[in-house]
């Protein structure tokens, strides 16, 4: 598809990853057809900042974290982090390169291996690129659970179903810490857990952060936890993004529609099939310009300020303060209507 351009990158200098026009397609059904799970993404992250990555479910953010890590390798596009172009290597060279790289999943407990102990599941990166000796593993797992908040002695010998979720994601925490990353990607580490344990493991990772020098990208659907914990934000919306900037100055999260819930218990065969029809139709049009309705009369649009970049989803137009309001040229000229006559009643030609 036609791209939506890097305008909105910093210098690649400063950055310590870099994504540009991300393309990651999946096979779907037995006809060659394909599902676009994410097209055209670009963002970039310095080293030490989170960066928000948010939008409705679906909407491609996981396969953007995935593809980052080059798991499996994106469609097209350039994922350069801290000068390697992960695309370009393999192999031996590409694993090497990914330790750097780790990812915290959604759900803590199907993320942990029920058949191992804590200890060997926290150690396992350890174990395989053969860091140390095995007392001095020991001892960093030991060190790495009490960072966690879980108490070495009890945790140790145990399996994952024995710790709650939000225990789980501390043990998730701490097994990607371990081999001292630079960034860890985390897809959605608090959703699958309570309201007040959510707090918690946000602080955590804070602390973490501060502690271990880390870079974050952090993915959510919720642009209230994203906007807690990031320094920059990026909204996704149907596999592209749609918006750039500060998370205190965001807009696109209020104007982009949600589809309302679906409250028949049990449609009927006709009601169905209107629904069938309606939703076929929904998938056909393009995606509702924010950015229009923002330039035009919704009620509560706000100029991207400090700053900010918005982006028409469809025309693929980039706005920033000093560019607002957008005006856009008309779509399609009206083509002058053929006249009926070789000239106007006013210039004194026949009368129709
Ligand atoms: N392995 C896959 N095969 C086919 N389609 C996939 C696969 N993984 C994800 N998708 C599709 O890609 C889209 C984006 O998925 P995902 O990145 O998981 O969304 P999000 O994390 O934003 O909820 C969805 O429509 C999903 O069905
Ligand atoms: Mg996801």
């Amino acid at each position: 598809m036609a791209g939506y351009g890097t305008a909105h990158l910093r210098s690649e200098a400063d950055t310590l990853l870099r994504v540009e026009n991300l393309v990651v397609e999946f096979p779907a059904g037995r006809r060659g057809l394909k599902v676009n799970a994410v097209t055209d993404v670009s963002l970039d992250v310095r080293p030490g900042e989170t960066l928000g990555l948010v939008g409705e479910s679906g909407c491609g953010k996981s396969t953007t974290g995935k593809a980052i890590m080059q798991l499996p390798p994106p469609t097209s596009g350039r994922v350069m982090f801290d000068g390697t172009d992960l695309a370009s290597v393999s192999g031996e060279e590409l694993r090497r390169t990914r330790t750097q790289i780790q990812m915290i999943f959604q759900d803590p407990i199907s993320s942990l291996n029920p058949r191992r102990r804590i200890e060997d599941i926290i150690a396992e990166g350890l174990n395989i690129w053969g860091v140390g000796d095995k007392s001095s593993r020991q001892q960093k797992v030991d060190e790495m659970l009490l960072t966690v908040g879980l108490d070495p002695k009890v945790a140790r010998g145990r399996r994952p179903h024995q710790f709650s979720g939000g225990q789980c994601q501390r043990i998730s925490i701490a097994r990607a810490v371990i081999t001292e990353p630079k960034l860890i990607i985390c897809d959605e580490p608090v959703s699958a857990l309570d309201v007040s344990v959510q707090a918690q493991i946000l602080n955590l990772l804070e602390d973490m952060k501060a502690r271990y020098g880390l870079t974050l990208v952090f993915i959510a659907h919720d642009l209230a936890v994203v906007k807690n914990i990031s320094d920059r934000v990026t909204v996704m919306y149907l596999g592209r993004i749609c918006e750039v900037g500060d998370p205190n100055v965001l807009t696109a999260s209020r104007l982009i529609p949600t589809p309302p819930p679906c409250s028949a218990p049990s449609p009927s065969p006709i009601r169905r099939f209107a629904r069938r029809t309606a939703r076929s139709s929904a998938a056909r049009s393009p995606p509702p310009c924010h950015l229009r309705a923002a330039a035009g009369s919704a009620p509560g649009a706000r100029e991207p300020r400090n700053g900010a970049r918005t982006r028409c989803l469809r025309c693929a137009t980039w706005a920033t303060a000093s560019s607002w309001p957008v005006t856009f040229p008309s779509r399609r000229p009206t083509p002058p209507r053929p006249s009926m006559s070789s000239g106007s009643p006013t210039d004194g030609g026949p009368v129709p």
